[in-house]
């Protein structure tokens, strides 16, 4: 009720966490039966499909990654910013959270998360999906390495190759946890570049974690790089040293 209420006051409203993403659990359209019936005075009545079953097929989708939607710990709450490094990674994490909708359909649409590893790049990247499905936004999750191998293994599939990289490509927002992990081939390379240009031509968000720094995401490959960086360049954090490193707290 209270969100209809803000939705109504129009472009200035910003979004809280909602770090408990319950509001997947009750679709307010069809009460969670996932089917709408369309009554007609002189014709049948219809049904038609709600469009919480593509959130629940996508919360599916995220839980085969291993990532729960609901109740998830992964909040911006539970991330403790307890020195400048951290506090600006939080602060543009929900910064760039609550301008979601105003920037979405720009080229300046994304986000990265870079650097130090423990530091919360994969926390803060999930905090943000989580928000932005708990508003009824579309995100899929990408666990880089797992999918570029799976792609990789499958590269003469066709069929398995063209839908798995469709989905990629064409998610309204996307999800990179772990951009370039592992041995880096030629075959990633092109992958990558398939879906990272397809979002930058359509002005597709993408929401990127990674170990290496823009400096190495330039080195690797300068085309995919650039866009990265162009998508990211308001929403960009490098973080450095390992007293970032949450696990050795
Ligand atoms: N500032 C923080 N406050 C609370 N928990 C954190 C913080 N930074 C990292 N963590 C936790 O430490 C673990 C490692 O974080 P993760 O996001 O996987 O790091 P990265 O992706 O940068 O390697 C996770 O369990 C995460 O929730
Ligand atoms: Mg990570
Ligand atoms: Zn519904």
């Amino acid at each position: 009720m209270k969100e209809k209420k803000q939705k109504q006051s129009g472009i200035k409203e910003t979004w809280k966490d909602s770090s408990e993403a319950d509001a997947l659990e009750n679709c307010p359209i069809c009460g969670g039966k996932g089917y709408i019936i369309k009554h007609s005075p002189d014709a049948q009545d219809t049904i038609a499909f709600c469009k919480c079953r593509e959130m629940d097929k996508l919360k599916r989708m995220w839980s085969f990654s291993g990532i729960e939607t609901q109740k998830n710990k992964l909040t911006f709450k539970n991330y403790n910013a307890y020195n400048t490094a951290t506090e600006e990674a939080k602060n543009t994490a929900i910064k760039y959270f609550r301008s979601f909708k105003q920037i979405r359909n720009t080229r300046k649409n994304s986000i990265a998360f870079l650097g130090q590893v423990g530091s919360g790049k994969s926390h803060l990247s999930i905090a943000i999906g989580l928000n932005l499905l708990s508003k009824g936004i579309p995100v899929i999750y990408m666990s880089y390495r797992e999918q570029i191998l799976k792609l990789k293994q499958n590269i003469l599939d066709e069929e398995y190759y063209e839908a798995c990289t469709r989905k990629f490509k064409t998610a309204q927002v996307l999800i990179i946890d772990d951009l370039y992990k592992g041995k880096l081939t030629e075959a990633d390379i092109n992958i990558t570049f398939e879906i990272i240009n397809y979002r930058y031509m359509k002005n597709l968000p993408i929401i990127i974690s990674s170990e290496f720094t823009v400096e190495k995401l330039l080195y690797f490959d300068e085309s995919i790089g650039s866009r990265i960086l162009e998508m990211c360049k308001n929403f960009t954090v490098e973080i450095h040293g390992k007293e970032n490193n949450y696990r050795l707290k």
